[in-house]
């Protein structure tokens, strides 16, 4: 057995899956909320027997590999080294140990180089004496939090860390290019940050994903810049700060969520730990996916302007989707955190003590910007409050503010309910839902026809009394059609199912398809007779569909044809009646 195999047998996916997610059973197999994109029911199902995960919403699936290259968004060399060294299984095929390294780890590796360069400029070169200048006097820093935040410097100069990535550290300029680390100005390398304050922005394993950079002058504009999307950065799914305030995070079961790199180190400086930036935007999907895995909670502290309340109530959307409580922090006289900590530490940590509830906060901040009593007042706050209230999945809470607003607003719960109501109309008209399934009737039904085989009570019979009705008729998928006759090849050597003695006899290939009808989530199907008429009921509605289907073809095919007495003809007028025939079965 080769390593990749050996350590998949020695891994149980299911409490490896339960280290990363709350796993529930049910049946014989497991289920959770897919962590791959948002839903409230869960569609993704672990198998103990079989070892493997499947999704039945956005169809992603596989083994502990699979898991966790989707999980942790890395590629296979890295699972497989990761797994190796949680299993103790040590890899000795050379092309994993060596070599061979991946685009992603080349960037993460120029990433990590460059950081090393940044910071050395920013501590030790007489070149980083303004930068250093402007962190310690200006800023307010000191030494110890520039080495935990790993700050850095890049010098005012055109070229000079390309030039020692490319003649130092032996890196070509495309690589360069490629970790955004480099521009190309009239066929020139040069270096993307030149005269910024550099904060690496990890991932929350670790790696350098990438840089912003601020500018020393407040003339320079634009403020901060970041690099450009690569394969290892995306903005929307990091967080300054978070492979710092991971564990806190965890600990305190809640997660501070600030605008900028200076509000979190201040924060952290103040030993507000548990604190990571957006970055100036709303929260993405991605951002509260990832968070979601650390913490129940979250607060959101964001400037005290208009954009950083546009942002609260953007972010708003993803939070309840994943099902945070959220918070947030309301500041007197500062314009974001940076500032108020700086001002007064304590009066920070009181306001932080007194965070609301998100939705207290916007009914307050509307009713307080609108006339209430008026009826222009009354339409501009419930205009921007019930679209968000609409959104709020816990009914007990739903109503709870639906009564609040009603108090204030002095109007009856019934006519704010029908308000709402009209709005899930309109959302719902809009939003078509992510389950429906927009394969062909015949492919859908196939697949339901194999699962009721597969997972039949009495697989041999269900599989026989399927396979003579529809002798006549043609898949659609031809991989289910092999998987039919894998099945009745096994049978006919063996009596009883087992899995692994299947797998001798299923070209790989068709695992997959395997797989999924295995998991596939039946209906309630009691006893046995019930099972043999549903999936009857299946084939009899697949030959329907087909001869329908195959009769309109073949009068098509007639009516082309312009000697209706030929040979041709003759014998596809003999089809129409074979297949006529077929239709009448179905009583
Ligand atoms: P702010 O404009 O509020 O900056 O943008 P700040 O955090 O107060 O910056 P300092 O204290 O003057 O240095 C909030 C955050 O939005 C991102 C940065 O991460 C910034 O911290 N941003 C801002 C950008 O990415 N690009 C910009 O041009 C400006
Ligand atoms: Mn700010």
């Amino acid at each position: 057995m080769d390593e990749v195999s050996q350590i998949r047998e020695k891994i149980d996916l299911v409490s490896f899956i339960s280290e990363y997610l709350p796993l529930k059973k049910m049946g014989r197999n497991f289920t959770v909320v897919c962590p791959f994109h948002s839903e409230k029911t869960p569609s993704f199902v672990v198998s103990p027997e079989r070892q493997i995960w499947h999704c039945f919403s956005c169809s992603k699936g596989g083994d502990a590999y699979t898991f966790l290259m989707e999980y942790e968004n890395i590629e296979f060399g890295e699972a497989l080294r990761i797994l190796a060294k949680k299993t103790g299984i040590e890899l000795r095929q050379s092309e994993f140990r060596k070599g061979q390294s991946s685009l992603k780890e080349k960037l993460f590796e120029i990433n990590k180089l460059s950081l090393k360069f940044y910071k050395y400029i920013l501590l030790e070169h007489s070149a980083g004496k303004p930068a250093r200048d402007y962190l310690l006097e200006k800023r307010k820093l000191n030494k110890g939090i520039i080495d935990t935040f790993d700050l850095g410097f890049s010098p005012n100069t055109q070229s000079s860390l390309s030039d020692y990535l490319v003649k130092k550290k032996g890196f070509k300029p495309q690589d360069l290019l490629d970790a955004g680390i480099s521009i190309q100005r009239n066929g020139k390398l040069m270096d993307f940050f030149r005269n910024r304050i550099i904060f690496p922005l990890f991932d929350h394993r670790g790696n350098v994903s990438g840089f912003s950079g601020r500018s020393l002058n407040e003339t320079d504009m634009p403020k901060y810049i970041n690099t450009k999307e690569t394969p290892v950065y995306h903005k929307g799914s990091l967080f300054f700060g978070l492979n710092l305030a991971k564990e806190e995070i965890k600990q305190k079961a809640d997660v501070i969520i600030v605008e900028g790199e200076f509000d979190t180190i201040s924060l952290f400086m103040e030993g507000i730990k548990n604190v990571i930036a957006i970055k100036g935007t709303a929260l993405t999907e991605e951002q509260v996916t990832l968070i979601s895995r650390f913490s129940p909670k979250a607060t959101l502290c964001l400037d005290q302007d208009e954009a950083g309340f546009e942002a609260t109530k953007r972010s708003l959307l993803n939070l309840e989707k994943k099902g945070l409580t959220t918070n947030t922090i309301v500041l007197e006289n500062a314009k974001d955190p940076d500032e108020a900590i700086k001002k007064d530490p304590i009066a920070f940590k009181k306001a932080l003590k007194e965070a609301v509830n998100i939705y207290d906060f916007l009914i307050s901040a509307y009713l307080s910007q609108n006339p209430k009593d008026t009826i222009e007042g009354k339409k501009k706050i419930t205009q921007n409050l019930l679209p968000l209230f609409s959104q709020i999945s816990n009914e007990i809470i739903k109503e709870h503010y639906i009564k609040k607003l009603s108090t204030n607003l002095d109007t009856s719960i019934e006519s704010i309910n029908r308000e709402i109501e009209k709005i899930q109309k309109l959302t719902q008209e809009k939003i078509v839902p992510q389950s429906t399934d927009k394969r062909p009737r015949r492919e859908i039904l196939e697949e339901y026809l194999l699962s009721l085989i597969i997972q039949s009570p009495k697989q041999k019979e269900t599989l026989e009394e399927n396979k003579k009705l529809l002798k006549d008729y043609k898949f659609e998928v031809p991989a289910f059609l092999k998987i039919l006759d894998s099945l009745s090849v096994y049978f006919a050597k063996n009596q009883n199912f087992d899995n692994r003695l299947f797998s001798n006899y299923l070209d790989s290939s068709l695992q997959k398809s395997f797989d999924v009808c295995f998991l596939y989530p039946l209906p309630k199907l009691d006893t046995f007779e019930k099972w043999s008429l549903e999936a009857k009921k299946v084939s009899f509605e697949l030959l329907n569909l087909y001869a329908k289907e195959r009769l309109k073809e073949i009068t098509d095919e007639i009516k082309k044809t312009e000697d209706k007495e030929s040979a041709k003809a003759l014998k596809l007028k003999e089809e129409f009646s074979a297949v006529l025939r077929l239709l009448s079965q179905k009583a």
